[in-house]
């Protein structure tokens, strides 16, 4: 990843001028559609290859940013929760999370593996709430800076897959109980995104085994180590 000296004033420990050795790589998609059980393995199979691996999570991955998890998922606190309080929360975790965890790694030349990030936001709070998207555009610039991925694969899927792989899960979250239009457009908002920024971000079709799904993302991996 590239970084760049910037003037926003969040970063106590702001890297100025340098290009951080490592590579940060996040993973995408709607409800079920398989990136928790490919990061494993893709992280397994980096390891092997002699790579230094850390895999992060959002929302969470620090102290400060799996309270502000809990708060995301607590249902009786989380039922008034507004869109506007739902971006923000999704961007403090994630201004946590790159200070404390993800530039920190990169400088040590390490492989980042991120379940999500700020394209979450874009397409979750943007897309799916409906938020003004040149809003949340800037709150995500404010948060994360120059901090962007070296490459992103969206794990496509049809929602009504996706839903029924989650619901078949114990833990079933806020999020969860969207309406299927809601997910028809989050799938929509990640499939523009890859029409929009097509060298960082690839699609792979996740309706198939897991190990073709992930034969087809390790190809993407391997062109940007
Ligand atoms: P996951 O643990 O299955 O990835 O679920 C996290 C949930 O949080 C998922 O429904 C997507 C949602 N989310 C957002 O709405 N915005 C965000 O910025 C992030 C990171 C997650």
């Amino acid at each position: 990843m590239t970084r760049t000296g910037s003037e926003t004033n969040i970063k106590q420990n702001s890297i100025p001028e340098m290009a951080l050795k490592g590579k940060f790589i996040t993973l995408e998609g709607g409800e079920g559609c398989g990136k928790s059980t490919l990061l494993p393995r893709l992280a397994a199979r980096l390891r092997a290859a002699g790579r230094k691996v850390l895999t992060t999570r959002e929302p969470g991955g620090t102290d400060i940013g799996e309270q502000i998890r809990q708060v995301l998922q607590h249902r009786r606190q989380s039922v008034a929760m507004v869109s506007e309080t739902e971006l923000l929360l999704y961007c403090a975790s994630r201004a946590q999370l790159i200070h404390e965890v993800i530039l920190p790694a990169l400088e040590r030349g390490e492989i980042v593996l991120g379940d999500r990030f700020y394209d979450s936001t874009t397409v979750y709070q943007g897309v799916g709430r409906q938020l003004d998207l040149r809003e949340v555009a800037r709150i995500i610039k404010f948060a994360v800076d120059d901090c962007v991925p070296d490459l992103t694969v969206v794990i496509d899927l049809d929602p009504r897959v996706g839903l029924q792989r989650v619901r078949g899960r114990e833990l079933f979250d806020r999020m969860d109980n969207q309406s299927l239009e809601f997910y028809e457009r989050v799938r929509r908002g990640y499939l523009d995104l890859a029409k929009r920024e097509p060298r960082r971000v690839k699609v792979v079709d996740g309706g198939r085994s897991v190990e073709d799904v992930e034969r087809d993302v390790w190809g993407f991996v391997e062109r940007v180590l």
